[in-house]
């Protein structure tokens, strides 16, 4: 293959092409990214009395453990707290343990801030906190006095000073059985947290976090997916149940099935979009949840007639992110919360997915969720994106539209020119998930025996790369794109594949991982065109070539997706120039 580039350019490379969608799934934000270590930490979303609510804690020597209502919880959005019974007859420290997600990391170095709520009408002795093997082994120990028969709060730190082997470690709260013996003792709203990115409280998990930073993403699309759906109208993700004291949050069942806390809340997610140098992805809830995975078309939609608190909420939360700290009430919210600026938000996607519900979509929530907006923001510059199909029936028109694909190599090598003939007529594309997700080309998101990919594959990587290419050459028209999902813990998960994948401790980063940050990394400012502009049908190649007119960098990405090894040579060609074009400027194996 001869390959020529010419340094003439054709378009401007949009800042924002490269970045996450982003939802909690696979325990990516709690149990992942977020970096609190107590898996049920405040018996959010749980239902008193049953073995889910009691998920993650264990008794430790006798004590009986249940989720209870029947007293009244920390806060009004905390209502469950942790009923520790100690039998009449015991002997020796008695009590309860967390195991974490799957596991806690001790790191000797460290100091891990933690505080739990406690209550008791007879019981008055110390409580006892530790970080322990699963052997016994304490790493770190704190003995805490002054419960009373009101909730109490409070706080220790940690600081062991040896690490611990591997993961499986607790977080054991005991009491002195002799001391305690036939009493009951209630506690709620535990934490403890690591240090996190950046020393933010409340703040992300240091090496989930700086992997995720290291790909440089521009755009961070939240907060789902189908978790801003919900799976009924009232479970969906709501803004203002995310935000505050970790004590009002009450937290939801996400839609991948656990129990999210919102401790990942939306003034989390637009600091982290900023530690990151992105751009937010708004996604507002748009009137539809997820009931039924067996038939999308049945998913609940809000009539019309009712949809207008819900556009209100909606005006309420951009409010909230883009609001004056004095003259709006979103703006105070925002300052109340120590946030006194406004955060930047330029990208409004309305909804997610409604091409399964695309008629009442085009109908008339897609109008009235812009249209209410444009109408209360009128000096923003909102750039809305559309989340159906490519469709002439919406008002008013789309500008903007979020395309999502998961799907075999083969359908990504095949499609890797599918916007080179896309109109140029105004509109452009946002690809807003994507992933290979399976070598089956007739059942992309089956099981793993019939194709479906565990983890990403070099095949599959090399796959996206080429589609990458086609977005990055084509992106006077797809002004972003999504790679998704983007975590997967590996002890509990709903998707594969995922771009990296970790447990308590440790992390694998992926090829399609490394797919991604290839190409945020080497970011040109200018689209040059090539000769030719792709390769016949027998060449596995594919590239874009661009130019960064600030560092005055040439790139060439590559992807080859056969199975062969193949020699291009590539020349760089002026328009008109002395240069010696005979020699190559580079000779690619
Ligand atoms: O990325 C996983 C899911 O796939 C998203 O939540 C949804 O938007 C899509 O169907």
């Amino acid at each position: 293959l001869i390959l020529n580039i010419s340094a003439t350019a054709t378009h401007t490379i949009p800042s924002t092409l490269y970045g996450y969608m982003w939802e909690d799934i696979n325990h990516s934000g709690d149990g992942g990214l977020y970096a609190e270590l107590l898996q049920n930490r405040a018996f959010q979303a749980v239902i008193p009395g049953t073995q889910n609510a009691l998920t993650a804690w264990q008794p430790f020597n006798g004590a009986r453990l249940s989720v209870t209502s029947k007293t009244s919880g920390v806060s009004p959005s905390l209502p469950n707290s942790l009923q520790v019974q100690i039998p009449q007859v015991v002997s020796g420290p008695i009590g309860f343990e967390n195991t974490g997600y799957w596991g806690i990391k001790v790191q000797s170095g460290w100091t891990y801030q933690g505080s739990f709520y406690a209550k008791s009408a007879t019981f008055t002795g110390a409580v006892t906190v530790s970080l322990k093997s699963a052997q016994g082994t304490a790493f770190a120990t704190k003995a805490l006095t002054g419960i009373t028969t009101s909730w109490k709060k409070f706080t220790f730190e940690f600081q062991p000073s040896v690490s611990a082997d591997n993961d499986e470690n607790v977080f054991n709260v005991v009491v002195d059985g002799k001391a305690a013996a036939g009493q009951n003792i209630f506690f709620g709203m535990f934490s403890l947290f690591p240090p996190t990115f950046r020393g933010r409280e409340n703040g992300m998990r240091i090496d989930l976090a700086e992997t995720l930073a290291a790909t440089q993403p521009s755009i961070w699309r939240f907060p789902g997916g189908n978790n801003l759906e919900g799976t009924s109208f009232d479970t969906r993700w709501k803004w203002n149940a995310t935000l505050g004291p970790l004590e009002d949050r009450p937290g939801r069942v996400g839609d991948w099935g656990y129990p999210n806390t919102d401790g990942l809340g939306l003034m989390e997610y637009l600091n982290w979009v900023e530690d990151l140098g992105a751009e937010p992805i708004l996604g507002v809830w748009a009137g539809i949840s997820t009931a039924n995975y067996s038939d999308l078309t049945t998913w609940p939609v809000v009539p019309e007639a009712e949809l207008q608190p819900y556009i209100d909420d909606v005006l309420n939360e951009i409010e909230f992110i883009v609001g004056d700290s004095q003259t709006t009430d979103g703006g105070k919210l925002r300052a109340s919360l120590g946030r006194t600026e406004p955060y930047s938000l330029k990208f409004i996607e309305i909804g997610n997915e409604d091409t399964f519900q695309a008629d009442s979509y085009a109908a008339y929530r897609w109008n009235a969720f812009v249209s209410a907006i444009g109408d209360r923001y009128p000096d923003f510059d909102f750039e809305f994106i559309a989340t159906t199909l490519p469709s002439t029936a919406l008002t008013p028109a789309y500008q903007r539209i979020d395309f999502h694909m998961y799907n075999s190599p083969d359908w990504f090598t095949s499609n890797a020119f599918m916007f080179d003939d896309y109109p140029r007529n105004g509109t452009k594309w946002f690809i807003g998930e994507y992933a290979v997700t399976s070598t089956n080309d007739t059942n992309a998101l089956g099981d793993i025996p019939s194709g479906r990919l565990a983890y990403p594959t070099l095949q599959g990587a090399a796959a996206e790369a080429a589609f990458m290419t086609g977005m990055e050459r084509n992106s006077d028209v797809v002004f972003a794109s999504a790679y998704a999902p983007s975590f997967q813990h590996i002890k509990n998960y709903q998707w594969t594949p995922d771009i990296v994948t970790y447990d308590a401790s440790r992390l694998v980063k992926s090829t399609s991982y490394y797919v991604q940050q290839m190409f945020s990394l080497n970011r040109g400012t200018h689209v040059l065109s090539t000769t030719p502009v792709s390769s016949n049908d027998t060449t596995p190649l594919f590239w874009v070539a661009s130019y960064n007119n600030e560092t005055d960098v040439v790139f060439l990405k590559v992807s080859n997706t056969g199975t062969q090894d193949l020699v291009a040579n590539i020349f760089l060609v002026f328009p008109s120039s002395d240069l010696d074009l005979q020699h190559p400027l580079a000779h690619l194996h």
